[in-house]
C-alpha cells in the first residue's frame, strides 16, 4: 500500500512541529466530527488541525505556548485564506488565557507528551487532561482529546468515550471526548473509509473457531484495540450467520466464515487455500503446483530465519500468484488476498 503525504498542500514548520501535526485525513475527520459555532484548540502547534476547525466551525481560538509554533500556524492559515481563527499565544491552563476566551462549545487538545516514555501515562501529557478540565469548567463542559494510542484503558479513568481510530490499515490516533461529545464508551474507527462501530451495553457471546472456514478477514487495528471485535463479528452475522473468531497466533486473530462477506472495517480479506503441516518443502510443492511465484511470510518466525524460510519456501516456484502463510502452532494457513 502507497502512504499518502501527510499533507496535500506546503507546510510552514520547523522539524518538530510537522511530526506531531495531525495527518490531513484524521484532522479533516476530526473536525467533522467535533462541527459547532465555537471551539478553542488549545494546544494548537503549527495548526495542522486548527485548518480543519477553521473550515467547519464559525470561530476558532487558536492557543499555544511556543511563540515560534503559533507563527508557522498563522502562516499556514493565512496561506489558505482562513480568517476565522483568532491566535493567543499562551500558556492554554493561565487565568489570562481563559479569561481572553468566550463561552465555548467545545475545547480541544493535542497536548504535548515526552519524546519517549517507559509507559505511556496520561499524566505526562502537557497540558493535562484534569487540568484542562478544571480550568475550563466554567467555559463548556464538552472537552475532546488527543491521547497517545498505546494506552491501555485502565490507564484513561474518566467518563468519556475512548474512540481508536485507524488511518490506511495501521493504529493512529486515541480520541477521548467527553459531556455532550461521547456517545458510547468505546469505540472504533477507520481512515480513510469512515466506517466506524460503536460499543453496546452487552458483548455479544461469539462462537470462537479452531480452524478458519473457507474466508478469512484480518480487523482494523482499531477494532481490536478497542476490543469490539465480538461486535463487528454480530455486524457481520447479519450476512454470514456461521461467523466465528479464530485466533492465529499472539498477534493475529481472524474472523472466518464459510460465506465471502465484505466490511470496510476488514484491513484484509482471505480465501483460505488449505492447511498443510508446516513443513518447507510440500509447501513449496503445492505453490508449483498451484501456480504460485510468491509467498508472504505473515508468520510469528525470528525475523532473522525470515528470508531463510521465504527463500526455501519460494525455491523454484514460476506461477504468478502470491500466497499468504499464517502459522497456527505447527499448521501453515495458506491463503489468497480477495
Ligand atoms: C502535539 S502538539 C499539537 C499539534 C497540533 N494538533 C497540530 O496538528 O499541528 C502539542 C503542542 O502543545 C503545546 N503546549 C504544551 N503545553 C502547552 C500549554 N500549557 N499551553 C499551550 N500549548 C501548550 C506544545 O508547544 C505543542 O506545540
Amino acid at each position: 500500500m502507497t502512504r499518502k503525504k501527510k499533507f496535500e498542500h506546503r507546510v510552514f514548520s520547523d522539524k518538530d512541529g510537522v511530526r506531531f501535526a495531525t495527518p490531513e485525513e484524521v484532522a479533516r475527520y476530526r473536525a467533522k466530527r467535533l462541527k459547532c459555532n465555537t471551539i478553542a484548540d488549545i494546544s494548537c502547534g503549527i495548526g495542522g488541525q486548527t485548518i480543519y476547525f477553521a473550515k467547519e466551525c464559525e470561530q476558532v481560538y487558536a492557543v499555544e505556548i511556543d511563540p515560534k509554533k503559533i507563527a508557522y500556524a498563522r502562516k499556514n492559515c493565512a496561506q489558505l485564506g482562513i480568517e476565522n481563527v483568532e491566535f493567543i499565544c499562551g500558556d492554554a491552563l493561565s487565568p489570562e488565557t481563559i479569561d481572553n476566551l468566550p463561552q465555548l462549545d467545545v475545547v480541544f487538545s493535542d497536548p504535548a507528551r515526552p519524546a519517549s516514555e517507559k509507559m505511556r501515562e496520561i499524566k505526562n501529557m502537557q497540558p493535562s487532561i484534569p487540568e484542562v478540565i478544571a480550568a475550563y469548567g466554567t467555559k463548556t463542559y464538552n472537552f475532546a482529546f488527543e491521547a497517545p494510542p498505546k494506552l491501555t484503558p485502565e490507564r484513561v479513568p474518566f467518563d468519556c468515550e475512548r474512540e481508536y481510530l485507524s488511518l490506511e490499515g495501521k493504529m493512529n490516533r486515541l480520541n477521548l471526548y467527553f459531556g455532550d461529545l461521547k456517545k458510547c464508551e468505546v469505540s472504533a474507527i477507520a481512515l480513510p473509509s469512515g466506517a466506524r462501530i460503536e460499543s453496546k451495553n452487552k458483548m455479544p457471546d461469539i462462537r470462537r473457531s479452531k480452524e478458519p472456514a473457507l474466508y478469512a478477514y484480518e480487523p482494523e487495528e482499531s477494532v481490536e484495540r478497542a476490543g469490539l471485535l465480538a461486535q463487528l463479528a454480530e455486524e457481520i452475522r447479519k450476512q454470514a450467520s456461521d461467523t466465528s473468531i479464530f485466533q492465529v497466533d499472539k498477534k493475529r486473530i481472524f474472523l472466518t466464515s464459510a460465506e465471502q462477506i465484505d466490511h470496510c472495517l476488514f484491513k484484509n480479506s482471505y480465501k483460505v487455500l488449505d492447511t498443510l503441516t508446516f513443513d518447507i518443502p510440500s509447501i513449496n510443492d503445492y505453490l508449483k503446483k498451484h501456480d504460485f511465484g510468491e509467498i508472504l511470510l505473515r508468520a510469528a518466525v525470528d525475523p532473522k530465519e525470515y528470508w531463510n524460510i521465504r527463500n526455501r519456501l519460494e525455491e523454484g516456484i514460476k506461477g504468478n500468484k502470491k500466497a499468504h502463510l499464517f502459522l497456527k502452532d505447527e499448521v501453515a494457513i495458506l491463503c489468497e488476498a480477495l
